[in-house]
């Protein structure tokens, strides 16, 4: 294991999110563990912090153990080889299937928070979070609500201050 510093990785983190998506992990407080995939959202300042943002719909099951969840971590696979994981995941729902045994992905115990990371990715992000905020549609240009929001499905936005930051020798590339 190797700390890594956010800024430099960024980028990589975001052309991976443009390209195919990230890991989203929750472990709720009882203990309930999901990951999905999101290629939305992004790394940032704020609160003189380093933040993750993530949008998180409402219909996910991840949106249900996020109810009951103080952290989510981002696992980034910086190669292609977890390419179809990231597809399964990104398509199937927690509450109807168990994914990392269908993906072949192994949850691994985050370092800084109560949490998970999965263990094939190369690059890990463990995030606190600081805010929870749902996206006014009222407040948003008619175009991108009419694109991208259409059926009502709001996303909920989550603030998480990124706690941990480092790469893994497990590198899937
Ligand atoms: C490439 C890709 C990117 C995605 N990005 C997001 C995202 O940013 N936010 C979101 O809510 N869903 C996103 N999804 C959809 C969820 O990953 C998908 O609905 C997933 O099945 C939800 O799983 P869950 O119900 O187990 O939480 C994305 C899917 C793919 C394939």
């Amino acid at each position: 294991m190797k700390w890594a510093h956010i800024h430099e990785l960024a980028p990589s983190v975001l052309d991976k999110m443009a390209h195919g998506g990230v890991f989203f992990t929750v472990k709720d407080r009882s203990g309930r563990i999901n990951t999905m995939n999101i290629g939305w959202g992004g790394i940032s300042e704020f609160w003189g912090k380093q933040v993750f943002i993530a949008p998180i719909r409402h219909n996910r099951y991840t949106f249900a153990l996020l109810q009951d969840a103080d952290c989510f971590t981002v696992s980034v696979p910086l190669g292609n080889g977890l390419d179809k994981a990231l597809a399964y995941v990104g398509t199937h729902h927690g509450n109807e299937v168990d994914k990392f045994q269908e993906a072949h992905i192994t949850p691994v115990e985050a370092l800084s928070v109560p949490g998970a990371v999965i263990a094939q990715c190369t690059l890990h992000i463990e995030c606190r979070i600081r805010l929870v905020t749902e996206m006014a549609l009222d407040q948003m240009d008619a175009d991108t609500r009419a694109r991208c929001y259409g059926d009502g499905d709001a996303h909920t936005l989550y603030f998480g201050e990124i706690t941990a930051c480092y790469r893994t020798d497990e590198d899937d590339t």
